[in-house]
């Protein structure tokens, strides 16, 4: 072989050896870009509420914040703006246009009026946005209009149900409740908003309870306050004006109107042992305080906490374009959690939330 043969090879074998380290080179690159860290991603979940004095929602959101924080991923990040209603659903709806104006990819919805959810509806499908309303349930029809709209609540008959019970159970382990003795429960009822699932059906359900297991019931008077505790005290007051020492129970809607009548036989000065039984839903953290302080004589749980973790693994579900049968919802939209009484056995764990 000549001097010539042999540098031909020996440029052959640089060529050679060039290229595959430039192969391996970009491979090694290419390998190192495959590692880098995937781009973060931010799921922006914008939240209305109908009212942000609310006291059920707002120890539900509370908890949804936190919820949110924990299903931080390294990849996704998670941010939450809760915007405020006001009691109106003109005020309502341009919150939520703004919150979509400024970048959303889920929205959760506390209607104002449940029964007017059309321009979120619109809005929200323009942009292609789904929507997890909340607490106060749309009517079916408006829910069937578009198959990425979600409803996260408890069943309000269940709520009804379980009040009427503890009460029934009550008054029998308490004969004192029955003042009067006449052998006939007086009672008064304490209403949230009219038009709420969870108004009208809670208290049908808890008289009907009440009937069913036995207990014989006159009803002296029915006020609406709103689930306000200040109108309750109000409305309260009202009626122990007309109805003096007659009232031996009050059945409220929820634990803050239950709260608002504890505050007026309170203010009017009513010893313990001729105060009327108040009954409340939700096991707020006052609500529980006064079953501890024996003011209130029984509340039902209303699970804020699997509510709130139910909506934000449903907005990350639905950001990540996971698939959700692991959610179980009825009709594919519907979720329901249950409700739970209130005993002294399991008042402990309720409080330790
Ligand atoms: C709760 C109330 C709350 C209302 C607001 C109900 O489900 O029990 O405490 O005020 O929702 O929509």
């Amino acid at each position: 072989m000549g001097e010539n043969g042999m540098a031909g090879k020996r440029r052959r074998g640089w060529i050679l050896t060039a290229v595959l380290l430039a192969g391996w080179l970009s491979l090694a690159l290419e390998g190192c870009a495959g590692r880098q860290a995937p781009q973060k991603r931010y799921l922006r979940i914008g939240v209305v509420m109908y009212d942000v004095n609310d006291t059920f929602l707002s120890e539900l959101i509370a908890c949804f914040r936190e919820d949110a924080k924990s299903l931080q991923t390294e990849e996704r990040s998670i941010n939450v703006t809760v915007r405020d209603g006001e009691k109106s659903q003109r005020t309502e709806d341009s919150c939520v246009e703004e919150l979509i104006d400024g970048g959303c990819d889920v929205l959760c919805v506390n209607l104002v009026d449940r029964t007017a959810p059309s321009r979120i509806i619109d809005m929200a499908m323009e942009r292609d946005i789904p929507i997890i309303f909340f607490n106060r349930e749309p009517v079916k029809e408006d829910l069937a209009q578009w198959d990425r709209m979600y409803y996260v609540g408890s069943d309000p008959e269940e709520s009804g149900v379980m009040q009427g019970e503890l009460a029934a159970d009550y008054i029998r382990s308490h004969s004192g409740v029955d003042r009067n003795k006449d052998g006939v429960i007086q009672y008064v009822l304490l209403e949230g908003e009219p038009g709420h699932q969870d108004a009208i059906i809670r208290t049908e359900s808890a008289v009907s309870t009440l009937t069913r297991e036995g207990v014989q019931l006159e009803k002296l008077s029915r006020q609406i306050a709103n689930w306000n505790r200040a109108q309750a005290l109000t409305k309260m007051s009202q009626m122990m004006t007309q109805y003096g020492s007659r009232i031996e129970l009050v059945l409220a809607n929820n634990d803050d109107m239950a709260l608002g009548a504890i505050d007026a036989l309170r203010q009017a000065g009513i010893t313990e042992g001729s105060r009327p039984a108040v009954f409340g839903i939700d096991g707020t953290k006052e609500g529980l305080q006064a079953i501890v302080d024996g003011t209130m004589a029984g509340t039902v749980y209303h699970d804020k906490e699997g509510q709130a973790m139910t909506m934000a693994k449903l907005a990350a579900a639905l950001y990540d374009g996971e698939d959700l049968s692991s959610f179980h919802l009825k009709d594919w939209t519907y979720c329901y959690l249950p409700y739970q009484k209130v005993t002294p056995e399991n008042l402990e764990k309720f409080l330790e939330r």
